[in-house]
């Protein structure tokens, strides 16, 4: 048989996704799952986005410019100005979601075998796109007893080798809900001007802040613009993940038109997905006031109740819609299964995503999970309730 690639073969497999056929098989023994796994919002995806493809009268779907329509990136770029994000649409790669910009990032700017630097624990997919992309990852600890704050920039320089090409931060944080401030963002600035690094910021939770915190962008740092490229996304932030739309923004040039070359290779971002996606630029303030006072609500009943539980400890999160539990377990994977295949209550049972995942370096986050609170207040009470009596039961055995 004709064999497949070394690099399909490290191609790593979600880690959340492992634990699906348990979370399967459980609901087919009539147990409900409650997901606290994923990160699918429940909020509804705004009229004016949804209106604009229903009302639209499109006579042939064809494709559109490869960078994405200019009339879109211009109001990407008049969506920017009002976060005092100062952009042109020529600076603007409209994407298959945030995903392809990341891997175009790590195409444009990497060789194989060239590193990249990254805060963890992080968004498990990095992995996917840089084992896609050649490039190896370099894992640098925040710690959960630092809320996952940014590592000092000392131990960061003590990674960078000959191969570093970049450093990669999400902000907020995808597990860690961390926020990175302005202090923590300029010293980052300082380090890859210093190095001559490029620095990507994956900003496709920048609306999900909390308790008046602003989110402060990279592209908002003067004298950064060669270094500088954002990951963005109207997944989370106008609850459309299927619209599959994204951005690469950069003020550097020969990044752009880099980008652009394995832009035209996938010819065109979706037509109709723009069309929506233009359309939600128009969606009112009080939409995302509302969802943000859902999400603050919603994370303050879950970390309360979870601080409730004896021997866990919680990162209390500032922003997107995630935390990372330390719970009183060795192995968080084998509970997460153990949850799904032998606990319930009242017919209810749990699925986390264990932590390791989110972690470069073997062993770390083994007692981790993370948990999206993407369902409602009662949902998520109710699945801490389960959780705490589960931690019992399964400690017990
Ligand atoms: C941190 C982060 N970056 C990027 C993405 C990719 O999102 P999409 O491709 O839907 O824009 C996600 C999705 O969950 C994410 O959490």
């Amino acid at each position: 048989m004709p064999s497949i690639s070394n690099k399909g073969r490290h191609m790593p497999a979600s880690p959340i996704r492992k634990l699906v056929p348990y979370a399967e098989a459980a609901k087919k023994r009539g147990t409900h799952v409650i997901h606290l796994n994923i990160g699918q919002p429940d909020i509804k995806t705004p009229k004016v986005a949804l209106d604009a493809v229903r009302n639209h009268t499109i006579e042939v779907l064809a494709y559109s410019m490869t960078e994405g329509s200019e009339q879109y990136r211009e109001k990407i770029a008049a969506y920017y100005a009002k976060k005092d994000i100062y952009v042109n649409a020529k600076d603007i790669i409209v994407t298959t979601g945030g995903s392809e910009a990341l891997s175009f990032a790590m195409g444009t700017i990497m060789d194989a075998e060239d590193e990249i630097i990254i805060p963890e624990p992080f968004y498990a997919n990095y992995n996917g796109f840089a084992t896609a992309a050649g490039v190896n990852v370099v894992p640098i600890v925040s710690s959960i007893d630092t809320n996952f704050a940014l590592p000092p920039i000392s131990e960061f320089e003590k990674l960078i080798t000959p191969k570093t090409k970049a450093i990669l931060i999400c902000n907020p944080g995808n597990p860690t809900g961390y926020l990175y401030s302005k202090e923590e963002i300029m010293q980052l600035a300082e380090m890859v001007k210093k190095h001559n690094l490029f620095l990507i910021a994956d900003e496709v939770y920048r609306e999900f802040t909390y308790e008046g915190r602003t989110h402060y962008s990279i592209l908002q740092v003067e004298g950064l613009e060669e270094h500088a490229i954002v990951v963005d996304s109207v997944s989370k932030r106008y609850s459309m993940c299927g619209a599959r739309i994204g951005c690469l923004v950069s003020k550097n040039k020969e990044v752009i038109q880099t980008a652009l070359k394995f832009a035209q290779a996938r010819l065109s971002p979706p037509t109709f997905a723009q069309i929506a996606s233009e359309a939600a630029l128009e969606t009112p303030q009080e939409y995302f006031d509302a969802v943000i006072e859902e999400y603050v609500s919603r994370r303050n009943i879950l970390i309360s109740e979870l601080q409730k539980l004896e021997g866990v400890k919680v990162a209390v999160p500032q922003g997107a819609f995630y935390c990372v539990v330390e719970l009183p377990v060795e192995d968080a994977d084998d509970f997460a299964q153990w949850l799904l295949e032998h606990f319930e209550v009242d017919g209810n049972t749990v699925m986390v995503a264990p932590a390791a995942g989110f972690y470069a370096t073997p062993g770390l986050g083994k007692n981790q999970i993370r948990i999206a609170y993407v369902l409602e207040k009662e949902q998520l009470v109710k699945a801490v309730q389960i959780l705490g009596k589960a931690l019992t039961k399964y400690n017990a055995r």
